[in-house]
């Protein structure tokens, strides 16, 4: 399955880390976050390599569906609400900044990405108070927003909330073109070593500052991510022979889907789910509602992303932990990683150029918690559930019983063992315990992965690791 940037764009590859090294400043993690804070503080004059353990936008920013935008679903009220408006003015402000930052990036460099200024919407078929509470929201926090019937979507809403001066692009010509101005170490895996030290392959990477920019960080302690945010996993596929709409447009209603043109090819999302709860059929899903609205439609490509989703709904950016001085994180992006990406190489940025940054007053991963105490709740109910409670259960199936392309967690021996059935009846047994911190792993149909619940890691059929926080590979059995 590749996304449809996958296939057009491919990627410049880079050497391998095969010394020590020694610099100002080391971003681990090279997908657009990583790679646009390296840019931010090469433009600094600050001397700064990119340790990417496979290769650059590899991970979730080959699965995004690129929107630049400050609407980030129904958010500004929630906000409000939680932070004040204060705090969540700072927080359309910064984002708004970030759509300028890539046209001024994309100016200077002059990058030929498809990036255009369009408006963005929230739509319902429903829920028409919450928009209208929304609208108030993001006028408060000084965002030019209008409430409308009426728009380019091939079918009745009762309302939309657009935001003007939004905009989408490539990500992978962006990121292809930001990538060569930098210096890169890729399939190189870097792993915490003693007293701040990192090392990949092996080799010392000795640096006064290090930025975690890895989707979802690896270092459990200190910081204590794994405690405060889960991951879900959203769906697109992209078809030709549906039209052009106006803008981008974002269902906020149980089911609806989102769009979003590119080139000739409408591209939907939706099928969103916790990690680890997959129903199937998510992707088939998408086809018929597209093929239901536009009987012209044609799938030219389906994927996936994964997403890192913080209980307050806004990123962790800034100091890994009160205690780490000069160790930085940058994560949470829940669907919105351009301009979250954006935002947090230009606060990291600062903070280690010695600038000032308000926008630490919301962004700091060191902010207090207590108004999202019941999603933190939720997260923790289902790390019991998956770290003690599916152990204690017998499974109900053995591997004889699996049809072909089942997978499942079956009896295995006098255990249990994480099996998949292949097209031609081959077994791929592994450990059914995640290698982060133990949990009970699910399997995803869809994609034939096997998924961590508790905080998202998941692993192809073979047990290879393909997303953190897990580091190290299911063992086979
Ligand atoms: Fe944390 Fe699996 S990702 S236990």
């Amino acid at each position: 399955m590749k996304s449809v940037w996958e296939k057009e764009v491919e990627m410049p590859s880079f050497g391998a880390l095969e010394d020590d090294i020694e610099v100002e400043a080391a971003v681990i993690g090279g997908g657009l976050a990583g790679l646009l804070t390296a840019y931010k503080l090469m433009r600094e004059g600050v001397d700064c390599v990119v340790i990417e353990e496979a290769g650059i936008c590899s991970g979730q920013t080959k699965n995004t569906t690129a929107k630049i935008t400050c609407q980030h679903g129904l958010i500004y009220d929630k906000l409000i609400s939680s932070f004040g408006e204060d705090l969540a003015r700072l927080y359309a402000q910064a984002n708004m900044r970030a759509i300028d930052s890539f046209e001024k990036i994309i100016s200077d460099e002059k990058i030929d990405c498809d990036f255009k200024r369009l408006p963005s919407y929230l739509y319902t078929k429903e829920n028409t108070q919450a928009l209208e509470r929304e609208y108030d929201a993001a006028c408060r926090c000084g965002i030019a927003a209008e409430l409308t019937e009426n728009t380019a979507l091939p079918f009745a809403v009762k309302k939309s909330l657009r935001f003007d001066g939004q905009a989408q692009f490539n990500p992978l010509v962006f990121a292809d073109q930001i990538a060569k101005k930098l210096k890169i170490y890729e399939n190189s895996q870097a792993v915490s070593a003693e007293r701040g030290v990192f090392t990949a392959n092996g080799h010392k990477i000795k640096a006064r500052h290090t930025v975690v920019a890895t989707h979802y960080p690896f270092i459990n302690a200190p910081g204590y991510y794994f405690l405060r945010m889960h991951q879900a996993r959203a769906y697109a596929a992209a078809f030709t022979g549906c039209g052009e709409l106006d803008g981008m447009y974002y269902g906020i209603d149980p089911g609806l889907l989102s769009f979003r043109n590119y080139s000739d090819m409408l591209i939907a999302t939706g099928g969103s789910h916790i990690t680890g709860e997959c129903e199937g059929g998510e992707l088939d899903a998408i086809g018929a509602k597209v093929r239901a609205l536009y009987p012209r439609a044609e799938e030219q490509a389906r994927w996936s992303a994964q997403d890192c989703m913080p209980p307050d709904s806004v990123p962790y950016i800034g100091r890994y932990s009160a205690a780490s001085k000069n160790l930085y994180v940058a994560t949470g992006f829940r669907k919105w990683g351009m301009t979250g990406s954006m935002v947090a190489a230009e606060i990291i940025t600062d903070m280690i150029c010695g600038k000032e940054n308000d926008c630490n007053r919301i962004f700091s991963p060191q902010r207090g918690l207590s108004a999202a105490s019941c999603e933190i709740a939720r997260g923790a109910g289902r790390t019991v559930n998956s770290l003690v409670l599916k152990k204690l259960k017998s499974p109900p199936k053995t591997a004889d019983k699996l049809k072909r392309g089942e997978g499942a967690v079956v009896a295995y021996g006098s255990g249990t063992a994480a099996v998949y059935k292949d097209e031609n009846g081959v077994l791929h047994a592994v450990s059914p315990n995640c290698t982060h911190l133990g949990c009970r792993l699910s399997f995803n149909s869809e994609l034939n992965l096997w998924e961590c619940p508790c905080h998202g890691s998941y692993f192809d059929i073979d047990g290879k690791v393909q997303g953190n926080p897990a580091l190290k590979n299911l063992k086979k059995l």
